[in-house]
């Protein structure tokens, strides 16, 4: 999991929100773009252990038609009633689309909650959007979510459920959410996104003048991203730039072996079939990927879906505008080797050697992240830049910090002057120039 988030208390909902019954409906004879019944169950379990529930029982329910009043038939709607009191479900979660009323009467039947495949994705979104803007678009989602279901089922229900924490508050909300309350909400978020995307152009001007490169990881819920992203950082105990005080916990430096310093950036994980009314907000919370110096795709090689997910993060990538871009500004990593067989583990060590955008490694074991940070080091470096500068010998200072942060790759010396030729990052170029500007300026009186 993504390590400690400081929305998560937004609502409350995350508190411990307990047991929970996962079931994936599947119509019989239904094709799911080559998706095993068993792959889609798994990424349901995975969907709710990303806000840490604990999963009493997950089955697949194969149902010959939908049920109009509780999508399941009602002998699957009896067992599961009896599993639910058995395990002391707090929770039931139907990976697929509910409508209000059936939500409504599985609650009755069952005595807990039910949550649908939007609910919960909008949950985890809600712990992990860390831009004001994904924020922002999360809420709204939540909102017309929320919204389209009162206006369905107006007639219909006597309560709502309150807040955006569809898991929170004591069951069925005792406040009343009116559709007038809720559209002017949505007006006022829409202003405010309107606000955040003027201002986005200049906070991305202040992140490009952060002096590092910014590395983002990117992939797959369950992937590992949050594995790899403690492993690389555990090990630094890098004094923090004050600049990073403002910086959010999913983002840290890290020093590479050249000596380089990066910033890694964490981000939200893909999920499969996202409901289309979701996808804004996920792109939203994605938005800082753009700005990336280098992407590193962390793939759950042991997976078996890997090759479909592969694809998804490419074409989002792409929509998001990285076109093609994306194979300069991509290292594909492919974790989890140390659940392969030998013979596949040693197939993509291989391929590794072929092929240097591809790095295999184990985030949980270790293996394979020295040379990652090797390979992001030489990607970096392929995007500096080779500067001739003069400076003077008293500005030695600033020859040093050269040495320190770029490689001389040569150097004459003259009597008042060093001649330098050295390769930089393009962040380090502004610095230079900053710092050579600075030891300039008295000279000038
Ligand atoms: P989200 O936070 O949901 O986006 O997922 P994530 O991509 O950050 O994945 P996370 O790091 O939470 O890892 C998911 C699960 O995979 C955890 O149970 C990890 O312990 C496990 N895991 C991560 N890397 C490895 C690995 O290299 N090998 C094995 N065997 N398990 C791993």
């Amino acid at each position: 999991m993504t390590q400690a988030n400081g929305n998560s208390s937004r609502n409350g909902a995350t508190a411990s929100p307990g047991r929970v019954l996962v079931l994936t409906p599947l119509l019989r004879g239904s094709s799911d773009g080559g998706r095993t019944p068993a792959a889609r169950l798994a990424e349901a379990v995975g969907l709710a252990l990303a806000i840490n529930l604990t999963v009493a029982h997950a089955e697949v329910v194969r149902l010959s038609r939908y049920t109009p009043a509780t999508l399941i038939g009602s002998g699957a709607v009896e067992t599961f009633k009896a599993l639910v009191e058995a395990e002391a479900v707090d929770l039931a979660f139907i990976d697929a689309p509910l409508s209000p009323v059936q939500q409504r009467n599985l609650e009755r039947a069952w005595k807990c909650k039910v949550i649908d495949r939007t609910g919960l994705i909008l949950e985890i979104f809600g712990e992990r959007a860390r831009t004001r803007e994904g924020q922002l678009q999360v809420e709204l989602a939540a909102l017309t979510y929320q919204r389209s279901r009162l206006v369905r089922s107006w007639t219909h229900l006597e309560r709502q459920r309150g807040g955006f924490g569809f898991l929170g508050g004591p069951g069925e909300s005792q406040l009343e959410i009116d559709r007038r309350l809720i559209g002017e909400r949505i007006v006022r978020i829409k202003r405010d996104l309107g606000d955040v995307a003027r201002t986005r152009g200049l906070h991305r001007k202040a992140r490009q003048r952060v002096p590092y490169p910014v590395v983002a990881l990117v992939g797959y819920t369950n992937a590992g991203k949050s594995t790899l992203f403690n492993r690389l950082t555990r090990a630094q105990v890098l004094a923090q730039d004050v600049l990073f005080a403002t910086l959010d916990p999913t983002m840290r430096l890290v020093r590479l072996p050249s000596g380089r310093e990066m910033i890694l950036s964490d981000t939200v994980g893909f999920i499969s079939d996202l409901p289309t009314d979701l996808v804004a907000a996920f792109r939203a919370t994605l938005e800082e990927v753009l700005a990336a110096d280098l992407i590193l795709h962390v793939r759950d090689v042991a997976h078996p879906e890997t090759a479909v997910q592969r694809e998804d993060v490419h074409a989002v990538l792409r929509d998001l505008g990285l076109g093609d871009a994306i194979e300069h500004t991509m290292l594909e990593v492919l974790n989890k080797i140390d659940l392969l067989d030998p013979a596949t583990h040693e197939q993509l060590r291989r391929q590794a050697g072929r092929d240097a955008r591809v790095v295999p490694i184990s985030a949980a074991t270790g293996e394979g992240c020295d040379e990652l940070l090797q390979a992001i080091d030489r990607r970096l470096a392929a995007t500096r830049e080779v500067l001739d500068v003069r400076l003077r010998h008293r500005d030695a200072s600033i020859i040093a910090w050269l040495y320190e942060h770029g490689e001389v790759l040569g150097r004459r010396d003259d009597t008042d002057y060093s001649y330098l030729r050295v390769s930089l990052d393009p962040a380090d170029v502004s610095r230079f120039q900053r710092l050579r500007s600075d030891a300039e300026r008295p000279d000038r009186h």
